[in-house]
């Protein structure tokens, strides 16, 4: 989510065609005119449910384009990786995409009815998906350390939240499934967090290949090598360390907090636990995903 641009800290989600829109932070006609863009072939949107590892697409992406080489992209980064890669839905961005520069590579929580047709035709998709349970957890979080969304009472009450999608972004479901079922109308890649955790070098590589860069094995071992959870840490632009406090409230916590697989079980009751597989078993029985949802599931 976009640090630098949220203006407001009223809280207040504002639904729009069936989706929930950060007031202030978005302007429901802006976000409508995202659909009436016109894509090249060298666009590149990365699109995830909030929570699913968009920073660190961002950080991969901004890699790539600079062949490893870190500093490159410090030098251009006075905040955060989204000012590089900016969200395309937050206010004032939409209109910057139309005369910016190729490659014009750009990041969104929208649901796929929002995004240009154009998309079918040019341009590429990244859709990073996560397992929900953890995506709970860390949002959980986040609704603390961020000033432009409510401050939860407790997991409960966040829990009840998340599950009737009364969050910015709405249901993980509806996201996940209506990006899924689109995946062959355009050029995307699908790939989840958990890949990504498991084997962030054959990851990288996917995603280098798919994007049609050409690094040299040194090049692409730096990219892998500032993308660990780690690293990227220690470096104050992909870790939002730099984003001004009335936005991020730095006392709350960290924005790179745990970067696992399976931190849920630490937070779910058993109660919670079945209801949430319950839940997911009957949304998502049409679909041929499958989660790894416990990191002692990876060899
Ligand atoms: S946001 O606010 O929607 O843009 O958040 P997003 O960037 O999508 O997701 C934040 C979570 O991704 C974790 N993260 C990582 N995990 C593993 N490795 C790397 N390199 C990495 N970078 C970011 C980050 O820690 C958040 O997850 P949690 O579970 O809260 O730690």
């Amino acid at each position: 989510m976009d640090m630098n641009e949220a203006n407001t800290h009223n809280h207040e989600l504002v639904t729009h065609k069936g989706f929930k829109l950060i007031n202030g932070t978005h302007d429901p006609d802006d976000v409508d005119q995202i659909y009436n863009l016109e894509i090249r072939d060298s666009d590149v949107f990365v699109v995830t449910y909030p929570k699913s590892g968009t920073i660190w697409m961002q950080q991969i992406l901004l890699l790539l384009e600079a062949k490893g080489d870190l500093t490159a992209i410090s030098r251009l980064n006075n905040f955060s990786n989204g000012d590089l890669i900016p969200w395309i839905e937050v206010n004032g961005n939409r209109q910057a995409f139309i005369t910016a520069p190729s490659p014009r590579l750009r990041v969104t929580h929208l649901q796929h009815h929002f995004m240009p047709p154009g998309l079918s035709q040019r341009g590429k998709v990244i859709y990073v998906a996560r397992n929900p349970k953890d995506v709970l957890v860390s949002y959980f979080y986040f609704h603390k350390l961020a000033n432009m969304l409510e401050t939860p009472k407790d997991f409960d009450e966040f829990f009840e939240k998340f599950m009737r999608g009364d969050v910015f972004g709405c249901s993980w479901f509806d996201h996940v499934k209506t990006w899924y079922l689109h995946k062959d109308d355009m050029n995307m890649l699908f790939i989840t967090y958990e890949e990504m955790i498991q084997d962030l070098q054959s990851a990288v590589e996917r995603i280098s290949l798919f994007l049609g860069k050409e690094l040299t094995d040194k090049q692409l071992a730096n990219v892998v090598e500032h993308s660990t959870f780690k690293n990227m840490k220690k470096i104050p632009q992909a870790n939002y360390e730099l984003v001004p406090s009335d936005l991020l409230n730095h006392h709350q916590g960290r924005f790179m907090r745990k970067g696992t697989i399976g931190d849920w079980k630490n937070h779910f009751t058993v109660a919670q636990n079945e209801r949430f597989d319950e839940v997911f078993h009957k949304e998502m029985k049409d679909f041929p995903l499958s989660f790894i949802w416990d990191i002692r599931d990876i060899s």
